[in-house]
Parts: C-alpha cells; structure tokens; sequence
C-alpha cells in the first residue's frame, strides 16, 4: 500500500479529516479534504462531522481549530511547526495601550498565540480585517502582532487611529523590491500580486494586495497572463492548478515559511496512527480566546 493509499485508509478509520493550509507542500495539499488560507479554515473547522482534525499547517492554526472545537481532537503532524510571528506581541504592552486609550479595540491577527487572543476584543485573518475593523465601533485600534498588515489596513480605513505593535512575518518581511522589479523586467506584463504582511515598499509596486485566497482568486479572474507572486511558495500549487495556461513568477530567493514545510506525508501518517501530538488547551484559556474568534466569524459573516 502507498503512504497515501494508507493515509486514506487510516482516515476513514478513525473519523479524522485533513485540513491544510496554500503554504504546505503540495503532496499535502493533495490529500488534504480542506484546503484554504487562514479566514477559510477557521470556518471549515467549526462545520465538520469528523470526530478527529488534523491540521497540516502551523501551532496557531491548531490551536483555534481546537479552541472552536472544544469536544473534537486536534492532532499536528509536527508540534514544532510553529509561526514566528504569532508571538511578537505581549500582554503587557496591551495592558498599558487599554490604559493609555480610550475607547481602543485590541484587534489580534489569528496568527497569534491563544495567550494573545485572550487579552484581545477580536480576531482577524488578512481576508476579513478590513472588513471588521471598519464595523468595530471604536476610535483607536491597538492592532497586533503585525504591523505590516496593520498599515495595510489602517490605509483602507482612515477614519480610525491605529497604534501598531512591531511584530513582522520573518518570510514576507524579505520580499525584497529590487528582485520583484528583476522579475518584473523580465515579464513587463506581468501584475503584481501580494500579501499584506508584505512590507510597505512591496505593496507600494503591487497590483493587487490581498490574503492567500485572495490572491488565487485574482488571478484566476484577471484577464493578464502572468503573474509575480509575493508571498509564500506553497501558493503555486493551487495558482497553476486552477490556471494552468497563466504563469506564475516568485522573487529569485524564494519565499519559504521553513515551518509549513515541516508538515510531510510520513508525519501525517504518523500522527493518524498513532494519535499523537494532540492540541491541548485549558478550559480557562479556551473560554477567554474563543471570545475574540467568535466575534471574528461573526463580524465576518
Ligand atoms: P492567510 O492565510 O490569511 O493568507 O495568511 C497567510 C499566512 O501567513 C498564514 O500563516
Ligand atoms: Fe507565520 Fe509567516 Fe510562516 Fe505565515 S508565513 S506561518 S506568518 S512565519
């Protein structure tokens, strides 16, 4: 039997469903029931009727699927896959921000630990944080841990004053300018697509910002044939999947998140066997997390 052929096998028999995210390499996105960009997976999460999740994609992902899903199991075909960015904030700064401003809404990027959720007032995903920003009715907006999408949104909503936190996604944040307009001389057709965890300077040049779906939806309706892509690589998957005639360009030095790759077919295997690697997160750290990623669904709706 192949690895996959046992992966199926192993998932009917023990109720479990696969959800991945566009960044993991493709032979899980293959198998995976649920592909999706954060906002999207979160949301699948919360409809499924499989009894055991396995999350392919990295610690925070596993964590709200749990936290929205007290009574299900979470499993993570590796515990260390783990995103750099969901921890550059902290709670004490939010404490002296909530002093300093009246009338401020924490707003928490998913990624982000549940420690951090727990002292926000919501959630968001790059798909939905304009969106509910614009419907919170706050004045000041203490955003975290991101502040490059953080400026992002803030350009799209300039009625409300944002104070940012200097959190940075280590694989967007080097993006790199000179390269993209590299490949933009070797493709003068080509749009430009990025994510807005990109720093200011790559949105400046781009064509189109938006989230990992957002993106693929671009491009799939966009009626230009090539495409430079910023973002995470695992994307060109699903890109030319859906787009087989379009072609599509990274940065010369790619951008890879080292922690989606992490997730390979051997431990996915592994993890459905044997049950290990299970999401555990306390009754008290639920309760208090889960509230900022209801609103998130509920705002987004
Ligand atoms: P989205 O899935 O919201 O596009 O975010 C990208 C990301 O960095 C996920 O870790
Ligand atoms: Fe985190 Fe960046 Fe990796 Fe996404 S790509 S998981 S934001 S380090």
């Amino acid at each position: 039997m192949s690895i996959t052929e046992e992966i199926q096998e192993l998932k009917k028999e023990k109720n479990a469903v696969i959800l991945a995210h566009y960044y993991v390499n493709p032979e899980i996105q293959e198998i995976a029931d649920y592909i999706g960009d954060s906002y999207y997976l979160s949301k699948v999460a919360v409809d499924l009727k499989e009894q055991t999740i396995v999350f392919c994609g990295v610690s925070f992902m596993g964590e709200s699927a749990k936290i929205l899903n007290p009574d299900k199991t979470v499993l993570m075909p590796d515990m260390t896959a783990d995103c750099a960015m969901a921890h550059m904030a902290d709670a004490k700064t939010i404490q002296e921000m909530r002093e300093k401003y009246e009338d401020l809404a924490v707003v928490c990027y998913i990624n982000s630990t549940a420690e951090l959720k727990r002292h926000s007032d919501v959630c968001v995903t790059s798909a939905n944080a304009v969106k509910i920003v614009k419907a919170l009715p706050n004045e000041n907006i203490f955003f975290i841990p991101d502040r490059n999408l953080a400026h992002f949104v803030a350009e799209q909503v300039p009625t409300k004053n944002f104070v940012y936190n200097e959190g940075y996604c280590p694989v967007h944040e080097q993006i790199q300018v000179k390269e993209i307009l590299k490949e933009k001389e070797f493709h003068p057709q080509a749009e430009i697509l990025t994510h807005p965890e990109c720093p200011q300077a790559v949105r400046e040049i781009s064509d189109y910002i938006g989230s990992t779906s957002g993106i693929i939806a671009y491009a799939g309706k966009s009626e230009c044939m090539e495409f430079i892509i910023c973002t995470e690589n695992g994307v060109r998957f699903e890109l030319e999947k859906q787009n087989p005639q379009k072609k599509f360009y990274f940065t010369k030095t790619e951008p890879v998140c080292q922690d989606m790759k992490k997730i390979t077919l051997e431990k996915l295997r592994n993890v459905l066997k044997n049950g290990e690697n299970e999401i555990q997160v306390t009754e008290e750290l639920r309760e208090e997390s889960v509230r900022p990623l209801g609103r998130m669904l509920e705002l987004a709706r």
